[in-house]
C-alpha cells in the first residue's frame, strides 16, 4: 500500500488527486496540505494541514503529489528532499535551471522525484508527434490555451513540447522576412536554446478553456496542425497514478511522463 500525501489538496487538481487516491486499491491517503481551508476534514481522519514540513514529520508518507503554484513549488521540493519523501510534481512554472538543481538534489539526497508538465496521455502523444514532424518542416509555432486562472505563461507543456521539437530540429526559421511588431508581443515569445531553435509560443488565457495546445508546422505549400484538447481534469489522473506507482517502486529522477510510459 502506497501512503500518499497531497499538497495543494484544496485546489482543482489536488481535489482530483484526492478522489483518485480514495478510489485506488493500492493507495492510502494519509496527509493533505494546503494554504486554504486548514482544518477541513477531507476523508476519514485526514484533515487539511497548513505546515508542509511539520506534516511530513508527523505522518508516515511514501510519496507526495504536488499541485500548488509556480511561486512555491521549488521551496516545497526542497522540503520533500530534506525529509526524504519521494515526490510527483505536477505544478508547472519551474525554470530549466531549477529542474537541473532538483535533479542534483534528488541524486545527493537519494530521494526519487518525477516532474511532469503534463500527465495526460493525449498531450504526451501530441508532443511525440510534434517531435517527429519537426524533422520535416522549416517553420513551427505553438499556440496554447488555458483558463484565465493559470498563473504562468507560457505553459509548462508548451515549453516541454518546444524542447522535444528542438531535439529533432534546432534550426526552425522565424518569419521569412524582416518583421516589425506594431504591438509589442504580437509574435509571441521566442523559445530558443543558446540562440538556436526559434519556436514562437503564443499563450491564450480565458474562461472556458481547461488546457488546449496546437502545434503548427509550415513549409512551402503545406501546413500541418497537431491539436490536443483537455476536456476535464480527470484525464490527468491515470498519468498521476502511474507516476506515484513508478516512484514508489523506483528511486530515480524523471522529467516527463513519456519516460515511464
Ligand atoms: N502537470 C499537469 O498535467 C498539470 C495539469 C493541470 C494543472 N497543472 C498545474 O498544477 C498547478 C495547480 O493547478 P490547479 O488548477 O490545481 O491550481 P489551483 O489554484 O486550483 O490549486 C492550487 C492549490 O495549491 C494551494 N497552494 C498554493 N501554495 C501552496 C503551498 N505553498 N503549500 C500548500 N498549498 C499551496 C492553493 O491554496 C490551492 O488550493 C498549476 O501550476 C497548474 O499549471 C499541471
Amino acid at each position: 500500500m502506497i501512503k500518499l500525501g497531497v499538497v495543494g489538496a484544496n485546489g482543482k487538481m489536488g481535489q482530483e488527486v484526492v478522489k483518485m487516491a480514495i478510489a485506488a486499491q493500492n493507495i492510502e491517503l494519509v496527509c493533505a496540505v494546503d494554504k486554504l481551508n486548514i482544518g477541513q476534514n477531507i476523508y476519514n481522519d485526514v484533515y487539511i494541514e497548513g505546515d508542509l514540513n511539520a506534516a511530513l514529520k508527523v505522518h508516515d508518507v511514501d510519496v507526495v503529489v504536488d499541485f500548488t503554484q509556480p511561486s512555491t513549488v521549488f521551496e516545497n521540493i526542497k522540503i520533500y528532499m530534506e525529509n526524504k519523501v519521494k515526490s510527483v510534481i505536477g505544478t508547472t512554472g519551474l525554470s530549466d535551471e531549477q529542474i537541473m538543481q532538483i535533479k542534483e538534489m534528488s541524486k545527493s539526497s537519494n530521494t526519487g522525484c518525477i516532474i511532469a508538465p503534463n500527465f495526460s496521455i493525449g498531450a504526451i502523444l501530441m508532443m511525440k508527434f510534434a517531435q517527429e514532424a519537426s524533422k520535416y518542416f522549416s517553420n513551427a509555432e505553438i499556440i496554447e490555451f488555458h483558463n484565465k486562472k493559470k498563473k504562468d505563461a507560457p505553459s509548462g507543456t508548451s515549453i516541454k513540447t518546444a524542447q522535444l521539437m528542438m531535439e529533432s530540429n534546432n534550426n526552425f526559421k522565424l518569419g521569412n522576412c524582416e518583421e516589425t511588431e506594431t504591438i509589442k508581443g504580437s509574435r509571441g515569445g521566442n523559445y530558443n536554446q543558446d540562440g538556436k531553435g526559434n519556436i514562437q509560443i503564443h499563450s491564450v488565457r480565458m474562461p472556458g478553456f481547461v488546457a488546449s495546445q496546437q502545434v503548427i508546422f509550415g513549409s512551402d505549400g503545406q501546413i500541418l496542425k497537431i491539436h490536443h484538447d483537455t476536456i476535464n481534469r480527470e484525464c490527468y489522473m491515470p498519468g498521476v497514478k502511474l507516476a506515484v506507482e513508478h516512484i514508489f517502486e523506483n528511486n530515480d529522477f524523471v522529467y516527463g511522463l513519456e519516460n515511464i510510459l
